[in-house]
């Protein structure tokens, strides 16, 4: 594909800005029953997007073919293709498997722009070099031309992107994001949260606390972001023996290739809209192969 470079610029006056915590079109809730072909109960506790409970059984009706009726944008009755952002401050694997996988149709979404705090970073050529818009954020001394946070906002919202994915992205989400985008912001971290996880625990020096630890165990979690680092409700793992002559590159190289089956595995989820919510807050992704089963 002809590279192509892209900085998106807007307004920094927006002259319509949703209000905190209404993401107009929420895109992440039980599957509309206007695309029902069959029904299943079952009694897990579930709630809701929004988080209002939902008592007693729940009915989830969804197309015979796993949930799609529609492949294309979303005119069919399936559920529509979801715009994806990835934000991204370094090398970018993460990005590029989420943005094959797209491209091959194995995940119902687009990407619709990357974010980064860093221009000249191998996310964002990759960016360029596929035609994938480049929003740079925060604006910074070093970063003139980063948007705020309230830009940010508004230039998603004009994207209309449903989830935002972190890949590597090194600042701390403000709240401004993460209240415009309820249970819509995941994150990709290579250690098994809570373990090796906070401010500080980043590339490898997540490995070398691993290691020194002695634990026999480690891998990604992929879980919902909140006002901290790497606080948010877990949604996804794996698990990835720490082997015991292992180095901290050896054991990044390990879990870094499963977090690359693991994210293309939760955002397809995302985007056929089969996470659920249990009634205590815990988010779970319903399988494809047997809607009756949770991970
Ligand atoms: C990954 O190890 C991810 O878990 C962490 O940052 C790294 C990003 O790698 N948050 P890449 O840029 O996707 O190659």
């Amino acid at each position: 594909m002809e590279a192509k470079s892209f900085l998106l610029s807007f307004s920094s006056n927006p002259t319509k800005t949703p209000s905190v915590g209404s993401h107009s079109r929420p895109s992440l809730s039980i599957p509309s029953q206007k695309w029902s072909s069959c029904k299943t109960h079952f009694d897990l506790k579930l709630v809701s997007q929004r988080g209002v409970p939902r008592r007693g059984f729940l009915c989830i009706n969804r197309a015979e073919n796993g949930g799609f009726a529609d492949e294309g944008g979303g005119s069919g009755d399936g559920p529509r293709r979801k715009n994806l952002a990835v934000f991204v401050s370094g090398g970018g694997s993460n990005f590029r498997s989420i943005h094959e996988a797209a491209v091959r149709r194995a995940i119902h979404g687009h990407i619709a722009v990357l974010v980064t705090d860093k221009p000249g970073c191998g996310g964002a050529a990759y960016a360029r070099d596929n035609g994938i818009p480049v929003i740079m954020f925060p604006k910074s001394s070093s970063s003139p031309d980063g948007l705020s946070a309230a830009d940010l906002v508004t230039a998603l919202r004009r994207l209309d992107i449903d989830f935002l994915l972190l890949a590597g992205y090194l600042k701390l989400i403000p709240v401004e994001l993460v209240r415009a985008y309820p249970r819509s912001v995941v994150n990709i971290h290579p250690s098994l949260l809570p373990a090796f996880g906070g401010k500080g625990y980043y590339g490898l020096k997540v490995h070398k606390a691993v290691i020194a630890s002695g634990a026999r165990y480690s891998g990604p979690t992929i879980h919902f972001v909140d006002e901290h680092y790497d606080t948010g409700r877990i949604l996804a793992q794996k698990v990835v023996p720490v082997l015991p002559n292992d180095t901290a590159e050896e054991l990044a190289t390990r879990v870094l290739h499963e977090e690359h089956q693991l994210y293309v595995q939760v955002t397809a989820a995302l985007c056929e809209e089969r996470v659920v919510w249990r009634e205590d807050g815990v988010p779970l992704i319903r399988s494809k192969e047997n809607p009756n089963d949770y991970s």
